[in-house]
Protein backbone atom coordinates (compact mmCIF):
# COMPACT_ATOMS: atom_id res chain seq x y z
CA UNK A 1 0.00 0.00 0.00
CA UNK A 2 0.82 3.49 -0.43
CA UNK A 3 2.04 5.37 2.42
CA UNK A 4 -0.30 8.33 3.76
CA UNK A 5 1.21 11.19 1.64
CA UNK A 6 0.91 9.14 -1.73
CA UNK A 7 -2.85 7.34 -1.10
CA UNK A 8 -4.42 10.63 -0.46
CA UNK A 9 -3.11 12.29 -3.49
CA UNK A 10 -4.13 9.58 -5.46
CA UNK A 11 -7.58 9.68 -3.60
CA UNK A 12 -7.89 13.26 -4.54
CA UNK A 13 -7.41 12.79 -7.88
CA UNK A 14 -9.53 9.68 -8.46
CA UNK A 15 -12.22 11.86 -6.83
CA UNK A 16 -12.08 14.79 -8.78
CA UNK A 17 -12.05 12.61 -11.91
CA UNK A 18 -15.11 10.98 -10.61
CA UNK A 19 -16.99 14.31 -9.96
CA UNK A 20 -15.88 16.24 -13.09
CA UNK A 21 -19.75 17.02 -14.32
CA UNK A 22 -21.30 17.06 -10.53
CA UNK A 23 -23.54 19.59 -9.72
CA UNK A 24 -22.74 22.39 -7.71
CA UNK A 25 -23.35 21.19 -4.24
CA UNK A 26 -22.07 17.74 -4.48
CA UNK A 27 -19.09 18.52 -6.21
CA UNK A 28 -14.72 18.71 -6.25
CA UNK A 29 -14.99 21.54 -4.02
CA UNK A 30 -17.88 20.60 -2.04
CA UNK A 31 -15.17 17.58 -0.65
CA UNK A 32 -12.40 19.92 -0.25
CA UNK A 33 -13.97 22.20 2.19
CA UNK A 34 -15.55 18.78 3.75
CA UNK A 35 -12.04 17.19 3.43
CA UNK A 36 -10.10 20.42 5.12
CA UNK A 37 -12.87 21.02 8.11
CA UNK A 38 -12.72 17.40 9.00
CA UNK A 39 -8.89 17.79 8.98
CA UNK A 40 -9.34 21.04 11.23
CA UNK A 41 -11.62 18.65 13.53
CA UNK A 42 -9.51 15.82 13.77
CA UNK A 43 -6.95 17.62 14.80
CA UNK A 44 -8.83 18.22 18.25
CA UNK A 45 -10.06 14.35 18.34
CA UNK A 46 -7.88 11.01 18.69
CA UNK A 47 -8.71 9.48 15.44
CA UNK A 48 -7.14 7.81 13.13
CA UNK A 49 -6.33 10.77 10.10
CA UNK A 50 -5.84 8.27 6.65
CA UNK A 51 -9.86 6.85 7.77
CA UNK A 52 -11.19 10.53 8.24
CA UNK A 53 -9.30 11.77 5.36
CA UNK A 54 -10.29 9.13 2.69
CA UNK A 55 -13.85 8.99 4.20
CA UNK A 56 -14.06 12.67 3.34
CA UNK A 57 -12.42 12.49 0.47
CA UNK A 58 -14.74 9.47 -0.82
CA UNK A 59 -18.20 10.14 0.68
CA UNK A 60 -20.00 11.72 -2.02
CA UNK A 61 -18.34 9.72 -4.83
CA UNK A 62 -21.36 8.21 -6.13
CA UNK A 63 -24.53 10.57 -4.39
CA UNK A 64 -27.24 7.61 -4.22
CA UNK A 65 -29.71 10.53 -5.11
CA UNK A 66 -28.50 11.51 -8.30
CA UNK A 67 -27.85 7.88 -8.95
CA UNK A 68 -31.27 6.00 -8.66
CA UNK A 69 -31.43 5.86 -4.96
CA UNK A 70 -28.69 3.06 -5.38
CA UNK A 71 -26.96 3.46 -1.44
CA UNK A 72 -24.27 0.54 -2.63
CA UNK A 73 -22.29 2.21 -5.61
CA UNK A 74 -20.36 4.83 -3.55
CA UNK A 75 -19.36 2.14 -0.85
CA UNK A 76 -18.24 -0.33 -4.03
CA UNK A 77 -16.54 1.83 -5.93
CA UNK A 78 -14.72 3.37 -3.02
CA UNK A 79 -13.73 -0.34 -2.34
CA UNK A 80 -12.75 -0.51 -5.77
CA UNK A 81 -10.57 2.12 -5.78
CA UNK A 82 -8.38 1.52 -2.40
CA UNK A 83 -8.38 -2.12 -3.19
CA UNK A 84 -6.82 -1.41 -6.76
CA UNK A 85 -4.47 1.12 -4.37
CA UNK A 86 -3.55 -2.07 -2.22
CA UNK A 87 -5.35 -0.72 1.17
CA UNK A 88 -5.59 -2.85 4.12
CA UNK A 89 -9.00 -4.41 4.44
CA UNK A 90 -9.43 -2.65 7.42
CA UNK A 91 -9.03 0.54 5.96
CA UNK A 92 -11.80 -0.41 2.93
CA UNK A 93 -14.31 -1.58 5.51
CA UNK A 94 -13.87 1.65 7.80
CA UNK A 95 -14.02 4.33 4.88
CA UNK A 96 -17.07 1.84 3.50
CA UNK A 97 -18.55 2.23 6.57
CA UNK A 98 -18.25 6.09 6.78
CA UNK A 99 -19.81 6.86 3.14
CA UNK A 100 -22.65 4.15 3.98
CA UNK A 101 -23.75 5.81 7.25
CA UNK A 102 -22.78 9.56 6.46
CA UNK A 103 -26.22 11.15 5.36
CA UNK A 104 -28.80 12.43 7.42
CA UNK A 105 -31.05 9.81 5.42
CA UNK A 106 -29.38 7.51 6.95
CA UNK A 107 -30.04 8.93 10.98
CA UNK A 108 -33.60 7.31 10.11
CA UNK A 109 -32.24 4.13 10.48
CA UNK A 110 -31.21 4.49 14.24
CA UNK A 111 -28.39 2.33 16.40
CA UNK A 112 -26.38 1.58 13.55
CA UNK A 113 -22.37 2.10 13.43
CA UNK A 114 -20.61 4.64 15.19
CA UNK A 115 -16.57 5.82 15.29
CA UNK A 116 -14.84 9.12 15.67
CA UNK A 117 -14.07 8.70 12.18
CA UNK A 118 -17.85 9.38 10.97
CA UNK A 119 -18.16 11.17 13.87
CA UNK A 120 -15.86 13.62 12.20
CA UNK A 121 -16.33 13.22 8.88
CA UNK A 122 -20.05 13.59 9.20
CA UNK A 123 -19.94 16.53 11.23
CA UNK A 124 -17.65 18.67 8.63
CA UNK A 125 -20.35 17.27 6.04
CA UNK A 126 -22.93 18.92 7.73
CA UNK A 127 -20.92 22.33 8.58
CA UNK A 128 -21.16 22.25 4.77
CA UNK A 129 -24.82 22.35 4.96
CA UNK A 130 -24.67 25.26 7.24
CA UNK A 131 -23.64 28.59 7.02
CA UNK A 132 -23.40 30.98 3.65
CA UNK A 133 -22.04 28.13 1.98
CA UNK A 134 -24.79 25.87 2.83
CA UNK A 135 -27.28 28.95 1.51
CA UNK A 136 -25.89 28.80 -1.66
CA UNK A 137 -25.97 24.94 -2.02
CA UNK A 138 -29.90 24.99 -0.63
CA UNK A 139 -30.61 27.28 -3.34
CA UNK A 140 -28.38 25.28 -6.07
CA UNK A 141 -30.19 22.31 -4.96
CA UNK A 142 -33.17 24.06 -5.20
CA UNK A 143 -33.00 25.12 -8.69
CA UNK A 144 -31.60 21.91 -10.16
CA UNK A 145 -34.61 20.64 -8.81
CA UNK A 146 -36.90 23.53 -10.27
CA UNK A 147 -38.60 24.05 -6.61
CA UNK A 148 -39.85 27.34 -5.77
CA UNK A 149 -37.35 29.69 -3.30
CA UNK A 150 -40.47 30.25 -0.94
CA UNK A 151 -44.30 30.11 -0.91
CA UNK A 152 -46.34 30.83 2.30
CA UNK A 153 -49.19 28.70 2.07
CA UNK A 154 -46.74 25.70 2.50
CA UNK A 155 -45.62 25.01 6.16
CA UNK A 156 -42.55 23.28 6.65
CA UNK A 157 -42.92 19.77 7.16
CA UNK A 158 -42.36 16.89 9.47
CA UNK A 159 -40.44 13.71 7.45
CA UNK A 160 -40.95 10.20 9.79
CA UNK A 161 -39.23 8.16 7.25
CA UNK A 162 -36.43 8.28 4.82
CA UNK A 163 -39.02 7.91 1.20
CA UNK A 164 -40.84 11.08 2.95
CA UNK A 165 -38.38 13.26 2.63
CA UNK A 166 -36.36 12.03 -0.38
CA UNK A 167 -39.58 12.89 -2.10
CA UNK A 168 -40.68 16.12 -0.82
CA UNK A 169 -41.05 18.37 -3.27
CA UNK A 170 -41.33 21.79 -0.97
CA UNK A 171 -39.72 25.55 -1.47
CA UNK A 172 -36.49 25.96 -0.54
CA UNK A 173 -36.97 28.08 2.15
CA UNK A 174 -38.84 25.00 4.24
CA UNK A 175 -35.43 23.24 3.91
CA UNK A 176 -33.71 25.48 6.28
CA UNK A 177 -37.12 24.58 9.04
CA UNK A 178 -37.19 20.93 8.00
CA UNK A 179 -33.34 20.01 8.27
CA UNK A 180 -30.99 23.06 8.44
CA UNK A 181 -32.11 24.57 11.60
CA UNK A 182 -32.22 20.98 13.12
CA UNK A 183 -28.70 20.58 11.84
CA UNK A 184 -26.56 22.20 15.19
CA UNK A 185 -28.60 19.63 18.14
CA UNK A 186 -27.07 16.44 16.27
CA UNK A 187 -23.25 17.74 15.93
CA UNK A 188 -21.12 15.18 17.27
CA UNK A 189 -17.57 16.30 18.02
CA UNK A 190 -17.44 19.82 20.52
CA UNK A 191 -15.29 21.49 17.57
CA UNK A 192 -17.79 20.60 14.90
CA UNK A 193 -20.99 22.25 17.59
CA UNK A 194 -19.12 25.49 18.22
CA UNK A 195 -18.68 25.88 14.35
CA UNK A 196 -22.43 25.01 13.31
CA UNK A 197 -23.68 26.97 16.35
CA UNK A 198 -22.26 30.39 14.60
CA UNK A 199 -23.09 28.93 10.86
CA UNK A 200 -26.59 28.37 12.28
CA UNK A 201 -26.97 32.18 13.41
CA UNK A 202 -26.05 33.55 10.35
CA UNK A 203 -28.71 31.44 8.74
CA UNK A 204 -31.02 33.13 11.13
CA UNK A 205 -30.17 36.32 10.23
CA UNK A 206 -30.56 35.38 6.54
CA UNK A 207 -33.58 34.05 7.10
CA UNK A 208 -34.92 37.23 8.95
CA UNK A 209 -34.20 39.27 5.85
CA UNK A 210 -34.90 37.19 3.59
CA UNK A 211 -38.87 37.75 5.31
CA UNK A 212 -38.12 41.56 6.10
CA UNK A 213 -37.68 41.70 2.15
CA UNK A 214 -40.29 38.99 1.15
CA UNK A 215 -42.82 41.48 3.03
CA UNK A 216 -41.49 44.72 1.78
CA UNK A 217 -39.75 45.82 5.37
CA UNK A 218 -37.64 48.49 3.91
CA UNK A 219 -36.18 49.61 7.45
CA UNK A 220 -32.33 48.99 7.48
CA UNK A 221 -31.28 48.59 10.28
CA UNK A 222 -31.25 45.35 10.25
CA UNK A 223 -28.33 44.79 7.93
CA UNK A 224 -25.04 43.73 9.32
CA UNK A 225 -23.06 47.24 9.53
P1 LIG B 1 -27.40 14.22 2.91
O1 LIG B 1 -26.76 13.35 1.85
O2 LIG B 1 -26.59 14.42 4.14
O3 LIG B 1 -28.84 13.88 3.16
P2 LIG B 1 -27.96 15.98 0.90
O4 LIG B 1 -27.07 15.33 -0.11
O5 LIG B 1 -29.41 15.73 0.89
O6 LIG B 1 -27.41 15.65 2.31
O7 LIG B 1 -27.73 17.51 0.85
C1 LIG B 1 -26.67 18.09 0.19
C2 LIG B 1 -26.89 19.57 0.03
O8 LIG B 1 -28.10 19.80 -0.68
C3 LIG B 1 -27.05 20.26 1.36
O9 LIG B 1 -26.43 21.52 1.33
C4 LIG B 1 -28.52 20.35 1.53
O10 LIG B 1 -28.90 21.42 2.34
C5 LIG B 1 -28.99 20.52 0.11
N1 LIG B 1 -30.35 19.99 -0.02
C6 LIG B 1 -30.75 18.71 0.15
N2 LIG B 1 -32.10 18.60 0.02
C7 LIG B 1 -32.53 19.85 -0.22
C8 LIG B 1 -33.81 20.44 -0.44
N3 LIG B 1 -34.91 19.72 -0.41
N4 LIG B 1 -33.87 21.77 -0.65
C9 LIG B 1 -32.75 22.51 -0.67
N5 LIG B 1 -31.52 22.05 -0.47
C10 LIG B 1 -31.41 20.73 -0.26
NI1 LIG C 1 -21.26 15.60 1.25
Amino acid sequence: MADHKELIKKTRIFVQEQLQHAEAGHDWFHIERVWKTAKHIAAQEAANLLIVELGALLHDIADAKFHNGNEDLGPQMAREFLSGERADESLITAVENIIRHISFKGSYQSGSYKTIELDIVQDADRLDALGAIGIARAFNYGGFKNRKLYDPAIAPATYNTKEQYKNNEAPTINHFYEKLFLLKDKMNTATGKRMAEDRHRFMEFFIAQFYREWNGVHSSEFYIQ
